[in-house]
């Protein structure tokens, strides 16, 4: 089986390309990814050698390029996670959301569409259904209700990619999950950066009044979910994936600081995110019941794992956190990180 994922040096994509490498002694997977901010070549460091991955450096809106790639490495499937990833950076500045989130799974959907690739799987997120009252979880009828513009975008993209499948007939399946954590996520999302924060000593702020609820899942999980649905989705479904850990902010933080030892006093609550979504549960029954997947990591056991590998790989978060990564980032993105 030939593989191209899309956006493999980010954090899930990285993850999800370990994951299926180990699972599948025998598959080809092409890597494509524009290394953004949020690409690292490191998280794909011990596959240096393994000639079963081959890494690409391009970006999913460059349609020409895309379109040759796919028409000549007709792969199997095609799974994209390239996105621009981070709601706060979407309030800053919509516009590469759109053009990346939306315009580059059109440009993808196109390319797979003249090359006759039999499944398009999209990586996409439950923000798009909005914000829960204190009851219910959504279910893949929910009605699209995105807050932010990274949310729009990503409807956007669900939108586009279902239209490919009634209109041109193509096996495309979508996926919807709730908030990843683990190794190699980018220090800029609540779990990496208060437990870095943390580790260094420095104030962790908390957005508003810390009680809004997010549905955390340990990132293989994430994975596991992901390879069920390649192996035995169906054309044209959605597939909602939750941990099932609801947690408030401040429930996160002060178990990062317990783990790590660290004092309470650094909590600092700091102004709200504007059209901050309250809370996100996931009813994902449907993976459950039709394709039997089951989450193996609750949410005590992957903080662990997650305090552990950020412990033990500090060369690689300091370097983000850093003055080098800091200058590379602000000249690149004429913003401060
Ligand atoms: P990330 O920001 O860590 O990684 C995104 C990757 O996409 C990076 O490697 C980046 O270089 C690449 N990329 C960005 N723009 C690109 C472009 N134009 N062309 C090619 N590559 C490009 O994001 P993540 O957290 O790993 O999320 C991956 C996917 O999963 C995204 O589609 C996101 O919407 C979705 N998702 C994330 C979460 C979560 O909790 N992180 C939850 C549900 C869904
Ligand atoms: O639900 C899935 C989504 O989860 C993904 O689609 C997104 O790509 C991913 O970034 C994530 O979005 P969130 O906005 O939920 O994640 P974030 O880590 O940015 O924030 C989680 C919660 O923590 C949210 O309520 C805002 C709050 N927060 C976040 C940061 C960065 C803080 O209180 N302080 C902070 O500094």
């Amino acid at each position: 089986m030939k593989l191209l994922v899309t956006g493999g040096a980010g954090f899930i994509g990285s993850n999800f390309v370990l994951h299926m490498l180990r699972t599948y002694p025998e598959l080809d997977l092409v890597n494509v990814d524009k290394l953004t901010y949020a690409g690292n070549l490191e998280n794909l460091k011990s596959l240096e050698g393994d000639k079963r991955h081959r890494f690409i450096k391009l970006d999913i809106g460059d349609s020409a390029a895309i379109e040759r790639l796919v028409g000549a490495e007709l792969p199997d499937a095609v799974v994209n996670f390239a996105a621009e990833s981070h709601v706060d950076r979407s309030i800053e500045g919509p516009e590469v959301f759109l053009r990346t989130n939306v315009l580059g799974t059109l440009s993808l959907l196109e390319a797979c569409r003249k090359a006759g690739t039999p499944v398009f799987l999209q990586i996409g997120t439950d923000e798009v259904y909005g914000s829960l009252g204190e009851a219910g979880s959504f279910t893949e009828q929910s009605p699209l209700q995105p807050n932010s513009p990274y949310a729009a975008s990503k409807a956007g993209a669900d939108h586009l990619v279902r239209a490919y499948g009634k209109t041109y007939g193509m096996d495309v399946r979508i996926t919807r999950c709730s908030n990843n954590y683990g190794p190699f996520q980018f220090p800029e999302k609540l779990i990496p950066l208060m437990l870095t924060n943390a580790l260094e000593g420095r104030p962790l702020p908390v957005y508003g009044d810390g009680l809004n609820v997010r549905d955390w899942i340990f990132v293989t999980d994430h994975c596991r979910a992901l390879d069920l649905v390649l192996q035995k989705g169906k054309p044209g479904e959605i597939y909602n994936i939750g941990g099932v850990a609801e947690k408030t902010n401040l429930e996160v933080v002060k178990t990062i600081l317990a783990a790590v030892e660290a004092d309470q006093s650094l909590i600092r609550f700091v102004e709200d995110r504007p059209g901050h979504d309250r809370r996100y549960a996931i009813d994902s029954s449907r993976l459950r019941g039709e394709l039997g997947w089951v989450p193996e990591v609750d949410f005590g056991q992957g903080i662990a794992l997650t305090v552990r590998w950020y412990r033990e790989h500090e060369s690689w978060w300091r370097r983000i956190k850093s003055g080098e990564y800091r200058q590379y980032y602000e000249k690149m993105y004429g913003k401060r990180l």
